[in-house]
Formats: C-alpha cells, sequence, structure tokens
C-alpha cells in the first residue's frame, strides 16, 4: 500500500475550505496494526511509532489512533511530548482491557477517548470522528469527515445487549435483571440469554433455583474454540419461561480467571444468536463491568431511594462520563420507588440530572420470590413490581424495534 501522504491527501481530495480528517494507526505489532488499518478501512495509514508519524504531520486535521501496545506510561507520556501544542492532532486510544489505570493514564495524557480492542469498530470509528470533528487546521478550518462507512457485520442481526448495574449493593440489581429476563424471554422470538457477570458473588443461579452443571468458567477455560454452539450447550435452562442462563463461578476465587476480554467475547458470540442479552453486575466498577458498559446497547443504573444509594449512583454517573459512555445508554432504574422515605422522584432526578425510565415500587412479593427461588414476574403477574418491569421490557423491545426497521 502506498505510504500516507498528507499532503497529497489534502491536494487530492479535500475543498479548500475544509480539509480532510487523516487518520494515523501507530501499533509496532504488524499483525496488529494491520488489523486495526482492516477494520478501519481504506486511507488509514500505519506506523510503528510516534516518532514516525511526526515528519507527516503539515497542519491538516489529524487522528492518531494508539493500538493497544501504546497502553504503557512510557508510551503514553512520549505521545504527549510529541504532541503538545498541536491542536490540528488528537488521540484515540484502543487498548486490550479497558481497566481504570489505563483509562485515567491515558486521559491524563492528553487522549481524548478511550475503547477497547474487542469493541465494536463503529464505535472506534464514531470516536475517531468525534475527536476529528473537535480540531483545527493550520488554517483554523475544522475537517470535513472522510471516513470511509464500515462495513461486514451486519448488525441488525445481532441481539440487544442490556446491563444492569448500580455502584451499591443491595440496590435491587439481581432482582430487576433477573424479572426483566424472564420477561424478554416470554416475549422474544429469539433466544434470552442472562448473564451473572457477577463473577464472585453472583446469586442469579439461586434466585431461579437452577442447579447449573456449568458456569462461565466453564466459557472461559475453552475461551480459545469458543463458538455459538459450544457456549449454547454451556447455558442452563429456566423451564418455566424458556430463558437460557450463564451463571457465575460457583467459587468466589475463580473470578480471578476470567478477564474483560474473555466476558466480552462471550456477550459478542452470545448476541450473535440471541434476541437480547441481560448482564447482571457487581456493585462495583473493574474492567469486566466496564467492558459489558461499552459493548451493551442499553445501562440500566439501578438506584435505591435513600441517600447513599443516590450518591453512589451520582459517583458511578460520573464515572461512566469520564469514560465517554454515550449517555443515550444509560437509563435510570429507582428500586423502591413508591417507600416512604423523605425522598421525592423529582429530587432524585434533579439531583443526578437524569430522568427515571422505570419506578420499581417496593413490595413484600419481592423478597418472597426471591426466597422461594421464583421470578416476581411469574409468581405474581398482576403485582405492581411486575407490572413495572414488563413496562420497562416493552421499552427496551419497542426501542429494539425501532433501530432494528431504522436499519432497514
Ligand atoms: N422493589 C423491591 N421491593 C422489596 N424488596 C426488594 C426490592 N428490590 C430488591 N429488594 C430486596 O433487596 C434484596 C437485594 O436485592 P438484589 O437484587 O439482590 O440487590 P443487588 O443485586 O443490587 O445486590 C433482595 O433480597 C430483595 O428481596
Ligand atoms: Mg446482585
Amino acid at each position: 500500500m502506498a505510504a500516507f501522504d498528507f499532503n497529497e491527501f489534502e491536494e487530492a481530495e479535500a475543498p479548500s475550505s475544509a480539509p480532510q480528517l487523516a487518520v494515523a494507526v501507530v501499533e509496532p505489532i504488524p499483525g496488529v496494526r494491520l488489523d486495526l488499518e482492516d477494520r478501519l478501512g481504506p486511507g488509514v495509514s500505519g506506523f510503528e511509532a510516534i516518532e514516525a508519524v511526526l515528519p507527516r504531520l503539515v497542519g491538516s486535521p489529524t487522528v492518531v489512533v494508539l493500538g493497544p501496545s501504546c497502553s504503557d506510561a512510557d508510551v503514553l507520556s512520549s505521545v504527549e511530548r510529541s504532541l503538545s501544542g498541536r491542536p490540528d492532532v488528537g488521540v484515540v486510544l484502543v487498548a486490550d482491557e479497558l481497566s481504570t489505570t489505563v483509562l485515567q493514564l491515558a486521559l491524563r495524557s492528553g487522549v481524548k477517548d478511550v475503547l477497547t480492542l474487542q469493541g465494536d469498530t463503529l464505535q472506534i470509528v464514531e470516536a475517531i470522528e468525534r475527536v476529528g470533528s473537535g480540531l483545527r487546521s493550520d488554517s483554523g478550518a475544522t475537517p470535513a469527515s472522510h471516513l470511509p462507512v464500515v462495513t461486514g457485520g451486519d448488525d441488525s442481526e445481532l441481539g440487544r445487549v442490556t446491563t444492569v448495574f448500580s455502584t451499591k449493593g443491595g440496590s435491587g440489581k439481581s432482582v430487576i435483571a433477573t424479572n426483566l429476563a424472564v420477561v424478554l424471554a416470554e416475549r422474544s422470538e429469539g433466544p434470552v440469554v442472562l448473564v451473572d457477570a457477577d463473577l464472585q458473588f453472583g446469586d442469579v443461579a439461586v434466585m431461579m433455583k437452577l442447579a447449573p452443571t456449568h458456569t462461565v468458567v466453564d466459557a472461559v477455560s475453552n475461551i480459545e474454540r469458543l463458538d455459538a454452539s459450544l457456549l449454547e450447550s454451556l447455558l442452563a435452562t429456566h423451564e418455566a419461561s424458556g430463558l437460557r442462563v450463564l451463571p457465575a463461578p460457583l467459587e468466589p476465587a475463580f473470578a480471578d480467571q476470567i478477564g474483560a476480554n474473555d466476558m466480552v467475547k462471550i456477550i459478542e458470540i452470545l448476541r450473535r444468536f440471541c434476541s437480547h442479552v441481560v448482564i447482571d453486575t457487581p456493585a462495583y466498577f473493574n474492567d469486566v463491568v466496564l467492558g459489558l458498559v461499552e459493548v451493551s446497547d442499553d445501562v440500566l443504573l439501578v438506584a435505591g431511594m435513600d441517600i447513599p444509594n443516590i450518591k453512589n449512583v451520582k459517583i458511578g454517573l460520573q464515572t461512566l462520563r469520564l469514560l465517554n459512555t454515550p449517555m443515550e445508554k444509560l437509563r435510570l432504574i429507582l428500586n423502591r420507588a413508591n417507600s416512604k422515605v423523605k425522598l421525592d422522584i423529582g429530587g432524585v432526578e434533579r439531583t443526578l440530572q437524569v430522568s427515571a425510565e422505570a419506578l420499581v415500587p417496593s413490595d413484600v412479593v419481592v423478597p418472597q420470590s426471591v426466597n422461594k427461588g421464583v421470578p416476581f414476574v411469574l409468581s405474581h403477574p398482576k403485582s405492581g413490581v411486575a407490572k413495572s418491569i414488563r413496562s420497562l421490557a416493552d421499552t427496551l423491545l419497542d426501542e429494539d424495534a425501532e433501530v432494528r426497521r431504522r436499519r432497514g
């Protein structure tokens, strides 16, 4: 492939008032570099190191995409030094895993966005466009986007991924995830899978009275050869609803063996044959949760109606914003919303600056159904809690149908 020539690029294609956006991939490992170049499409060139890009910069807006090998402190600080005082260059990092350490390191070095290699190519392209649109050329003009439409992989066939998250334990994540998944299983044409990503203390299997023979540990120990049929054979089935379940490890110690990449890979395989994937999570951010949030279409943030809960959700929201999680993904679910406490819903919404998508009332049938191991949408379908979960499921299904209709 011809060397990436910023001069030629600018002269040949750009209208004089709006120079084209140039994209350079920096990654020392050739295979990884070529893979990234391929994914980002024609017009993107690869370099082994940032030093190789510098002589090519001629003042036209350029987005540098750093590959996974660039996510260490030394490389990032040399990138920062090389590019300081260059309003025409923006940097995006595509890391192997999205850990808080990498994220902080990258953001401190002036990187504008951090994504994972396993994530959607479209997300990387969107990040490049977002960063590119904030750049200035030497002439002061902002760039015209030229990025190719990414082809390959038919997104309209992929199942919707919904992560249920909260930075507070006991807020009702597992109860909401299990009941929502049951309703989705009843209403969807294709399979629906509930994944228990609370790897240390997951209790989805207990809440559904399942005695699983396999867990996520089996999927991860076969990760290299994992495909749809192997993964499908590891799923437990909740007979009453048809919901498929990938339970958490039986021993908390096994959690250490499972990385964010593994979980993301599992979700990517599941969504190829499922209508919907629902993910239950632990009450803290770790790289697994960050990876899952990134691949999710919806992130349901569950908040209880008390001050510590709201405070924790606020911190969670700030972290998600810092991670550049698109805010359209986030939906606030207020649990125990009818509690006789002194917090009013409007006040909570104002504090969090998000409006609530669902209000789940407090109801004694919830702990009763948890103890029986029967989701309340099945044991008490007429209860207010069951209605609130069904209406949440309707919202997600309607939106999914709308997205598919728009994609054609
Ligand atoms: N809307 C509700 N009404 C009554 N009890 C609830 C409600 N939501 C959750 N609970 C109770 O709170 C406990 C914790 O819920 P759980 O879903 O396990 O929280 P998390 O997964 O966030 O730690 C459950 O045992 C359940 O009985
Ligand atoms: Mg839980």
